[in-house]
């Protein structure tokens, strides 16, 4: 059914002004694979994300997923045109809507039909266990559970690849852990391709399947995880 993707950094480089962020930056990802990005603060992984994403627009280097290009110098594929799921540290939920309006988001952007939209919302909120909450607000919600709303969001529309930008880092650490275990879990079963940036090795020894440390702008190096947390892989 899914159309996983593979995803492909081609000496891709980014800059601010003068400053390089990213140099040459080769990376491949196998389809249905969970990568980590580890690094210090300010070694551009999120910049990295960004450029995944397409809110970013490298200035040298191309961005495949799959066969298709979506990235060179001077040219970038928006980011509602790429099939992509985001969550970022501070959840980015709607205030003003239910927990249900802000999940069925992306399903309206992709102008999916109302009793369509209700069934997957309702599915993708089962899939997070906040189907109980889809009538409140996020207000009304803690922390753990406001970023539960940010990952069914990310993932109702059934994308090609999911994008998480320390998602669990405003989480205390006992929430962390059981969370994290939980977007395993989910990644998993759906099988996205999904690319996870952390600064906390636990975190990304859990979920990924391979850890990527980036450094003075580059990839420092690539590592395997094999089943550190003991499930068979
Ligand atoms: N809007 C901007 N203008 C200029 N420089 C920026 C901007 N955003 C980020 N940078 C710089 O680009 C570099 C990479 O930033 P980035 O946010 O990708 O790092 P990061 O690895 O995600 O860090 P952290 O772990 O703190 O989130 C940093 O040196 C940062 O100062
Ligand atoms: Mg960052």
């Amino acid at each position: 059914m899914h159309a996983f993707t593979s995803l492909s950094l081609q000496g891709v480089s980014f800059a601010f002004g003068n400053q390089t962020v990213l140099h040459q930056i080769d990376l491949h990802v196998d389809a249905g694979s969970i990568v980590a990005l580890l690094g210090p603060s300010g070694c551009g992984k999120s910049t990295l994300l960004r450029l995944l994403a397409g809110l970013a627009q490298p200035g040298g280097g191309e961005i495949f997923f799959g066969e298709h290009r979506v990235a060179m110098r001077g040219w970038s594929l928006p980011p509602e045109a790429r099939d992509i799921g985001m969550v970022f540290q501070d959840y980015a939920l709607w205030p003003h809507m239910t927990v249900a309006q802000n999940v069925a988001f992306p399903l309206r952007m992709r102008r999916v039909a109302r009793a369509e939209r209700a069934r997957r919302v309702m599915l993708a909120l089962e899939r997070v266990g906040l189907a109980p909450f889809a009538d409140r607000k996020p207000s009304g919600l803690s922390g753990g559970q406001q970023q539960r709303v940010a990952l069914a969001r990310a993932i109702v529309a059934e994308p090609r690849v999911l994008l998480f930008d320390e998602p669990l880092s405003n989480l205390d650490s006992e929430l962390r852990e059981s969370l994290c275990l939980e977007i395993r879990q989910l990644l998993r079963q759906l099988g996205t391709t999904a690319i996870y940036v952390t600064h906390d090795r636990h975190e990304a020894e859990m979920l990924a399947d391979r850890i990527v440390y980036l450094s003075g702008g580059g990839i420092a190096a690539i590592r395997s995880v094999t089943s550190a947390s003991g499930e068979p892989v």
